[in-house]
């Protein structure tokens, strides 16, 4: 039984002799849903690369803790199974001639594609066939996923993410090169898995892809935590401005929340 998504304590990111991440402290508990708000460059997908332990911090002393899923050392392809993750960069690693079925299987894997050391089993199959009915992209499953458009390509990489049944979802941009009614509708997904009992954590810098389901927002500026908190307490027009740096007003209509 896992506790807590995140403990992270102190941890920072360097590249190119530059501090990307700067001493990020924050604690997601299991059953949370969160949104990740910031700028382009605020440090977002730094951020998603530590909690998938594709990087570590860049130096740790007594103070800098760094834990996933409870555990400091994890193996990757166990991860794997309690954390989904859909970002560009694994969007770009399916941009190739494998059919939508072939990549909701090779979840089970962790791989990109199927290999022939990969014993694919019946449950394996009704599973993948189960959570393509889910995500409505039955029809598409003989489509090579470097024809699809984004909006499809993103469904089936969603339902790759799901097949292991994790405990939490974590998506990168997931409205990135959608239109508004591909973004709608993709919403009504994130409500659909939650509604299953998947956390989902999203990072994105559009306020539209916040759903009534996230209690959490944690704002990223400039490599820092800016803000931390509820949704109907953080997320407001003079907070939203000092975080782009513009001076913007928050609407919340029927449709969600919007900037003007
Ligand atoms: N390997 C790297 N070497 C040098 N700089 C890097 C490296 N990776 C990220 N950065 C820099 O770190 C900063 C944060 O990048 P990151 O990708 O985390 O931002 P982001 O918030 O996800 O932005 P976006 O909204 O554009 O996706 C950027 O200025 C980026 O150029
Ligand atoms: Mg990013």
């Amino acid at each position: 039984m896992i506790h807590n998504i995140i403990n992270f304590s102190n941890v920072s990111v360097i590249r190119s002799d530059k501090k990307i991440l700067k001493d990020i402290s924050v604690d997601i508990n299991t059953g949370e849903n969160i949104v990740i708000l910031g700028p382009n460059g605020s440090g977002k997908s730094t951020f998603l690369k530590l909690l998938t332990r594709q990087i570590y911090p860049s130096y740790t002393d007594d103070s800098t803790v760094c834990r996933v899923c409870d555990r400091t050392v994890w193996d990757i392809s166990e991860l794997r199974h309690l954390m989904g993750i859909v970002s560009n960069d694994i969007q770009y690693d399916f941009n190739f001639d494998i059919t939508g079925y072939e990549t909701v299987l090779s979840g089970f894997f962790g791989s990109v594609g199927l290999f022939t050391n990969h014993k694919v089993t019946a449950v394996m199959e009704k599973k993948a066939k189960e959570m393509m009915d889910f995500m409505e992209i039955s029809h598409l499953q003989h489509k090579y996923m470097n024809i699809m458009s984004a909006g499809e390509n993103k469904k089936f990489l969603i339902a790759r993410a799901l097949v292991s049944e994790p405990k939490i979802l974590v998506l990168d941009e997931p409205t990135n090169n959608l239109d508004i009614a591909a973004s709608k509708k993709f919403k009504d997904i994130l409500r659909k898995i939650i509604a299953h009992k998947t956390n989902v954590i999203c990072i994105t810098h559009q306020v539209f892809d916040i759903i009534p389901e996230i209690s959490r927002i944690i704002m990223f500026k400039e490599g820092q935590i800016f803000q931390d908190g509820e949704v109907r307490e953080v997320l407001n027009s003079e907070n939203l401005s000092s975080l782009f740096n513009i001076k913007v007003e928050l609407i919340n209509n029927k449709e969600g929340y919007l900037i003007i």
